[in-house]
């Protein structure tokens, strides 16, 4: 920027470079640190879910310059004064609605919680491309239902995914064995079957595939030959 501002000196003369160094700090109060998708992916979350008992009623981009998302309920950033965001945390707030898409303009997040809500529908097949960079995505205890999808497994910093107690529906991809940070997985209480994955650099229990249609491989019986 100042080498920019300082060609623009030299070239066109002082009043030009002077112009350019107040627009830049113009633009710079009034939005912060640039981080403007953040404020729209905020937005657009906050328009695709229900919200009945009034949580994200709290969130209020009125003031963009002045209030920083950073102060949102459920929002953790990744510095107090740079409206990057690093977690959401809106667990057990009563909120309905699809797997929020416009998630996609958060593109500094490392975490996502939307447990304990009544999220419905697929857990979307481009997942990877919404929040491909999370360490840690807890969906559990919603109404998910469809596949998990095979694109789960290019989430590839993914630690802790937790699916449990939701309406989930056919095999667990086997790709999910490409997770290898993964030390947390559940699928607990859904109704899913088939082998499940092996995971080369975590221990999971049999307790985390309780209450299925029927699992099998892993810390569970082996899978049976299809006979015939
Ligand atoms: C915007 O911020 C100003 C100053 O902090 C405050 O007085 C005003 O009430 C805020 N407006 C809204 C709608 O929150
Ligand atoms: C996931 O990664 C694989 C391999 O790189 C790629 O073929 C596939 O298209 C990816 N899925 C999505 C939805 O990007
Ligand atoms: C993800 O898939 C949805 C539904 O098919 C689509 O509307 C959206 O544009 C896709 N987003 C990205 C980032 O690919
Ligand atoms: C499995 O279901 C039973 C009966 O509903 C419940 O008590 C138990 O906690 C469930 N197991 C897990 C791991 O959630």
């Amino acid at each position: 920027m100042v080498g920019v501002s300082m060609r623009i000196l030299s070239g066109f003369g002082a009043y030009s470079g002077f112009i350019t160094i107040l627009a830049w700090l113009l633009l710079t109060e009034s939005f912060g640190s640039f981080a403007q998708n953040d404020v729209d992916c905020l937005r657009a979350i906050k328009s695709s879910l229900e919200d009945p008992l009034g949580y994200l009623g709290s969130w209020d981009f009125s003031n963009n310059s002045r209030t920083s998302i950073c102060k949102f309920i459920g929002i953790e950033c990744w510095h107090q004064d740079d409206n990057r965001i690093l977690n959401i945390r809106l667990s057990d707030m009563g909120l309905k609605g699809g797997f929020p898409q416009g998630i996609v303009g958060c593109k500094s997040l490392t975490g996502l919680d939307l447990s304990r809500n009544n999220i419905r529908g697929n857990i979307p097949n481009n997942v990877s491309k919404l929040i491909g960079f999370v360490t840690s995505l807890d969906l559990s205890y919603n109404q998910l239902s469809g596949e998990i999808p095979v694109d789960l497994a290019n989430c590839s910093f993914l630690n802790v995914l937790r699916l449990d107690s939701n309406h989930l529906t056919g095999q667990i991809p086997l790709q999910l064995s490409q997770l290898t940070r993964l030390k947390t997985f559940s699928v607990a209480n859904n109704r899913l079957s088939g082998q499940v994955p092996t995971f080369a650099n975590a221990n999971i229990p049999a307790e985390s595939y309780a209450n299925n249609s029927g699992l099998c491989g892993g810390p569970l019986s082996p899978c049976r030959k299809v006979e015939g």
